[in-house]
């Protein structure tokens, strides 16, 4: 049964119909892909189950920080190729391809992902349908998943409408979100028939156009293509962690070595900066779904590996809370420590799984008084860690500290003037926990540079006699 009230878009002038999408699920993932579809000239509607985040969504507002996402927005409701709503079945009525782009979070008592909501949204884009659709999984779920969906699309689905679902891994960067959307490295199409490619190339034919390569493949290497390349980058980083260990005990520096490796074009400079480690809503949880999945699966191989990831990364946390320790002479009973940075990363507000916030936490319960700031990120965190003291602005963190610690690499306080905060501080000493500090110009100014794997620069004593 074919869609009978199909029209073209505005945007495309006459000409064949053009499918209209439904997006369901409008978290980061959501919100930023039914704006970009709205951009490459589809119309489109947003739905989520929560009416607040509809509602703010529908007057332009976005309720998360991701930059350039509200002015695509607001662009288009203004053309009116976008709109929201709660209303599930309107929107599947009135669209022919339903992209799920629905949370799947790391389960409460286990590593295994939660598939509520991802199931939920296939059984209601199924009763909903009305006309013949195509239904594209986004949302990253262990392989198998999708089989299991389909099988549940083909029951629920009213008699005589065809219904095909296929999936397509998203692999957008948080605070990188639109230009990754619109921008995709890959367009990667799992399980299509040969009517769902052709959608999908048409749906995809502006970043295609580009240069974007487009694969088609299975449905269970679709969604392992995704927890894959994941898994691939957390390695990474946990790698140059482990390497920095070693710089630290042999006097090397991990930055130096990551530019000299990093050189070789089968390694890449990218997603080798030692420090602190992942955190966020995607890589943790990741890798611990894959982790449990390839154990169901009897790959033990992969589940030793994910393991030592996981443990090289949660360790980051525990060291720079050990250097704070140290720095403060054993003990940050009573110690004051301003925190810079509690987002898991710049141009993000999200403190999912954070570990500038996990350390600034854990320094707290050793009886720290810790005060932290973020340029975004202090809502999302004061609502996580209550307890926790957050200052309004960079300066109010440090009157007083007995140690800095810089968490998160923010712009602002990689480009703050070192001579001026070593005025408002007790102690000039910052642990550059993400080793992107300018050591030259800190350690000119009278610091003490302390970084993971770079090692610890000592105050130039000629430029603090000139500085006093
Ligand atoms: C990640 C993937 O990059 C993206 O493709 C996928 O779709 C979702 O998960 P995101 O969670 O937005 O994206 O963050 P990303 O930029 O990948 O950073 C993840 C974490 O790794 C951050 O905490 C970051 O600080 C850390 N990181 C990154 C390092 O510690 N070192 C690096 O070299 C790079």
């Amino acid at each position: 049964m074919m869609r009978d009230d199909a029209e073209t878009s505005g945007a495309q002038g006459a000409g064949a119909p053009r499918p209209r999408v439904s997006v369901i699920g409008t978290g980061y993932l959501g919100a930023t892909h039914a704006a970009a579809m709205a951009e490459l000239g589809f119309d489109v509607v947003g739905v989520d189950t929560d009416p607040a985040k509809i509602e703010a969504l529908s007057r332009g507002r976005v309720p998360f920080y991701e930059p350039g996402l509200e002015e695509l927005i607001a662009t288009h409701l203004e053309s009116g190729r976008l709109r929201f709503t709660t209303d599930l079945a309107e929107a599947v009525a009135m669209s022919d391809i339903h992209f799920v782009c629905v949370g799947t979070p790391q389960q409460a008592t286990s590593h295994a992902a939660d598939l509520r909501f991802v199931e939920s949204a296939v059984a209601g884009i199924a009763r909903a349908l009305s006309h013949d659709g195509i239904v594209v999984g986004k949302s990253t779920v262990p392989v198998g998943t999708a089989a299991r969906l389909r099988e549940l699309l083909g029951a629920l689905a009213p008699a005589g409408i065809e219904a095909e679902l296929i999936w397509n891994p998203e692999f957008l960067r948080e605070g990188k979100a639109v230009d990754d959307t619109l921008h995709p490295d890959r367009v990667v199409i799992g399980g299509a028939s040969d009517a769902a490619e052709t959608a999908m190339r048409e749906v995809y034919a502006a970043p295609i156009a580009e240069g974007a390569p487009f694969l088609t493949v299975g449905l269970e290497t679709a969604e392992l293509v995704k927890v894959s390349a994941n898994a691939f980058l957390a390695t990474k980083i946990s790698f140059i962690n482990a390497i920095a260990e070693l710089c630290t005990a042999a006097d090397a520096d991990v930055n130096a070595l990551a530019d000299a490796i990093g050189l070789d074009g089968r390694i890449g400079r990218r997603f080798l900066d030692a420090g602190l480690g992942f955190g966020g809503g995607c890589l943790p949880k990741d890798i611990r779904a894959l982790m449990h999945r390839a154990g169901e699966l009897g790959a033990r191989e992969v589940v030793g590996l994910m393991q030592k990831v996981d443990e090289i990364n949660m360790s980051q946390r525990q060291r720079v809370v050990d250097l704070a320790l140290q720095a403060c002479g054993g003990s940050v009973l009573n110690a004051r420590v301003g925190v810079l940075g509690a987002a898991f990363k710049p141009l993000t507000d999200d403190v999912r799984d954070s570990p500038a916030l996990n350390v600034a936490a854990a320094l707290h319960l050793r009886g720290a008084q810790v005060s932290v700031f973020d340029p975004a990120a202090g809502e999302t965190a004061r609502r996580t860690f209550p307890t926790l003291s957050f200052a309004d602005g960079m300066r109010d963190t440090l009157p007083g500290a007995d140690v800095v610690l810089l968490l998160t690499e923010w712009r602002e306080f990689l480009d703050a003037d070192p001579v001026e905060l070593g005025a408002l501080v007790r102690t000039r000493t910052i642990i550059d926990a993400r080793t992107k500090l300018d050591v030259d110009r800190w350690t000119a100014a009278g610091w003490t540079v302390i970084g993971l794997g770079t090692g610890v620069h000592e105050p130039l004593r000629a430029s603090v006699a000139a500085l006093a």
